[in-house]
């Protein structure tokens, strides 16, 4: 007995050994992923997207003005991203308005122009501004962190010279470039990378797409079962919103226009729900799909049992998106439910949600975002300032929410209940504050509607 007890201390002290020297471990390897040791590359080992699209010539039309193309443009992002270093004195917050370039203008960071958000843009070489890139992600490897763009990049030498293009293909040939097959871009982290974002002194969680993902339905350890970023986005086209509620079937085509018939191609248009952005440039098609996208992405319903106690009780379900519903920009988009309870001679006797003549939403709305905090429980509009999350109330992917309205002890029978859940990519009121009144005027999209007889 004692025996044992005495070797039950040693394999005690093993295992704490072991785990200080895992942690030690572990500990110098969080060390070297927190340093940033994106390397800088002159800026013509890197091609221009028009030469790509000489040969994937339907891919790159996808991709061009697609928010990816625009990220760098974009002049929401441009008015906003000026608009939150204003009057900025904090220099941890200084660094975080600092720090959008490295996502919306990937090239032009790892190049080393521009390095910061307020860098003169005249002066950013003109493939740079191109976005979120072929070359960009064609030449990526792995990624050393799941946040802020942790993308390693392992570029050719330019047009001459173009090195190796990675992506989903173990047999494709090009006389142009190297090709080889990348299991990193058939999986979802080459777009999680990015699809999380982290206050770059604060922590705080700002985008958590990724994440959200992961921990949800649509994440499995069985491939076969797992459903990633490209599942959805990447099998979407004009007819096809491969959202979770919808079919997603396999896009037969060719990668270059003369190249060998495939029995799947990934389509470029990297649609989100921003149906604003695209048709603004021009692209009437993409804001369409976005469209398309929300949808069917939600569904609404009432409770009718709780009614007669004048409760109104109304569930929002996420049959669509990969992740929470909203996601991305969460304290920026809106997705709100505008509820309008009649009686039987048609007079409004309870409403909430309803747009101003300014349309903005009035501060009673039941709305599904996130709010940050300045650390003292005071909510604040700028990612730079923001410290903590005060709020976020959205909708788990194959979830529901349920909203409690207590109506007014007025007489409901005979009437009418319509409750309607609507998208826009921004408030009103913030981005006419960010980029000037009556500059953008965002268009509303009807995502689901219920109407029931009381
Ligand atoms: C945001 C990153 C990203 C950008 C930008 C991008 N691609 Fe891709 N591309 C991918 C990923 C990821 C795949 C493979 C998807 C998978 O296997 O799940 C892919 C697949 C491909 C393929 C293989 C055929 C297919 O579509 O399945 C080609 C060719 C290609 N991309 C060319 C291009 C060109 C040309 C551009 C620019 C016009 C471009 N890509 C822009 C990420 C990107
Ligand atoms: C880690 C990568 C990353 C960084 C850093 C980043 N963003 Fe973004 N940004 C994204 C992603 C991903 C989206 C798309 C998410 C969505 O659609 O909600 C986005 C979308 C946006 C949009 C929406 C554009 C539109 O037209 O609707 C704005 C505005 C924006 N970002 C501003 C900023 C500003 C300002 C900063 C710096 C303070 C910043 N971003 C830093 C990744 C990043
Ligand atoms: C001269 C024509 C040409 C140009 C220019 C060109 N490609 Fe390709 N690329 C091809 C051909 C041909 C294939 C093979 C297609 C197939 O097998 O279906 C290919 C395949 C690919 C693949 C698939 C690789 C794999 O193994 O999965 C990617 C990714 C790709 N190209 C990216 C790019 C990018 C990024 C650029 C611009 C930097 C580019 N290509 C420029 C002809 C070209
Ligand atoms: C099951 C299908 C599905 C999967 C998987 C999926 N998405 Fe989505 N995604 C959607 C739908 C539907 C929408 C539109 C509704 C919304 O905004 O959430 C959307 C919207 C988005 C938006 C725009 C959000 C906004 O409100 O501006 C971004 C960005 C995005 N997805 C990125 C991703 C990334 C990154 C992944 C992988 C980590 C991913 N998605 C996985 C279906 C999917
Ligand atoms: C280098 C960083 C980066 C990578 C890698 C990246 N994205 Fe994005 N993505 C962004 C940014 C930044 C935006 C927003 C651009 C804007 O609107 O100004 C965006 C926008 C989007 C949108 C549109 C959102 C909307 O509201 O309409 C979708 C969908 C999307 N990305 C999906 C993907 C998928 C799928 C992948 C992986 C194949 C991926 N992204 C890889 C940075 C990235």
């Amino acid at each position: 007995m004692k025996a044992l007890e005495s070797h039950k201390h040693l394999v005690t002290a093993a295992l704490m050994i072991a785990t200080v020297v895992l942690a030690i471990l572990y500990q110098v390897n969080d060390n070297t992923e927190q340093k940033e040791t994106a390397p800088t590359y002159s800026i013509d080992r890197f091609i221009a997207v028009d030469t790509c699209g000489g040969c994937h010539s339907e891919i790159f039309a996808q991709w061009e003005r697609s928010t990816h193309h625009l990220s760098h443009t974009d002049t929401v992002y441009l008015g906003v991203s000026d608009f939150l270093r204003e009057g900025l004195k904090d220099p941890d917050e200084i660094k975080e308005a600092e720090a959008c370039v490295k996502c919306h203008t990937p090239i032009g960071v790892i190049t080393g122009y521009p390095t910061k958000s307020s860098d003169d843009r005249s002066k950013i070489p003109e493939l740079a501004q191109m976005g979120i890139q072929c070359d960009y992600c064609h030449s990526a490897t792995a990624a050393h962190k799941m946040y802020n763009n942790g993308l390693i990049i392992e570029p050719g030498h330019g047009e001459d010279n173009p090195g190796v293009k990675r992506g989903p293909f173990k047999d494709s040939e090009s006389d142009y470039h190297e090709t080889a097959y990348s299991k990193f871009h058939t999986n979802a982290e080459i777009c999680g990378t990015c699809h999380n974002v982290k206050h770059v002194v604060f922590d705080t969680d700002l985008e958590t797409t990724y994440t959200e993902w992961k921990n949800g339905p649509y994440y499995s350890d069985d491939l076969k079962e797992r459903v990633t970023c490209q599942g959805c986005h990447m099998v979407q086209r004009p007819g096809v919103p491969a959202t979770g509620s919808t079919k997603r079937p396999l896009n037969p085509g060719q990668a270059v226009d003369d190249g060998p018939q495939r029995e799947h191609i990934f389509t470029h248009y990297f649609v989100g729900a921003n149906a604003y952005l695209p048709k603004l440039n021009g692209d009437e098609e993409k804001s369409q799909m976005a469209i398309a996208r929300l949808e069917n992405t939600a569904t609404l319903g009432i409770d009718k049992t709780q009614l007669d106690h004048q409760k109104l009780i109304i569930e929002v379900k996420n049959i669509g998106a990969g992740h929470y519903l909203p996601t991305g920009m969460t304290e920026m988009r809106q997705m709100w439910l505008e509820v309008v309870v009649k009686d039987k001679k048609g007079k409004t006797i309870f409403s909430s949600g309803v747009r101003d003549n300014n349309e903005y939403l009035t501060a009673d709305t039941i709305i599904f975002n996130t709010v940050f905090g300045d650390g003292k429980g005071n909510p604040v509009e700028n990612i730079a300032k923001a410290r903590e999350i005060l709020k976020d109330r959205r909708v788990p992917p194959k979830q529901s929410l349920f909203e409690t309205i207590e109506l007014p002890p007025k007489k409901l029978k005979g009437g009418k209940v319509r409750v309607t859940l609507f998208y826009r990519s921004a408030s009103q009121k913030m981005l006419d504050k960010a980029t000037g009144k009556d500059k953008h005027r965002l268009p509303i999209i009807k995502m689901a509607e219920v109407q029931t007889r009381l």
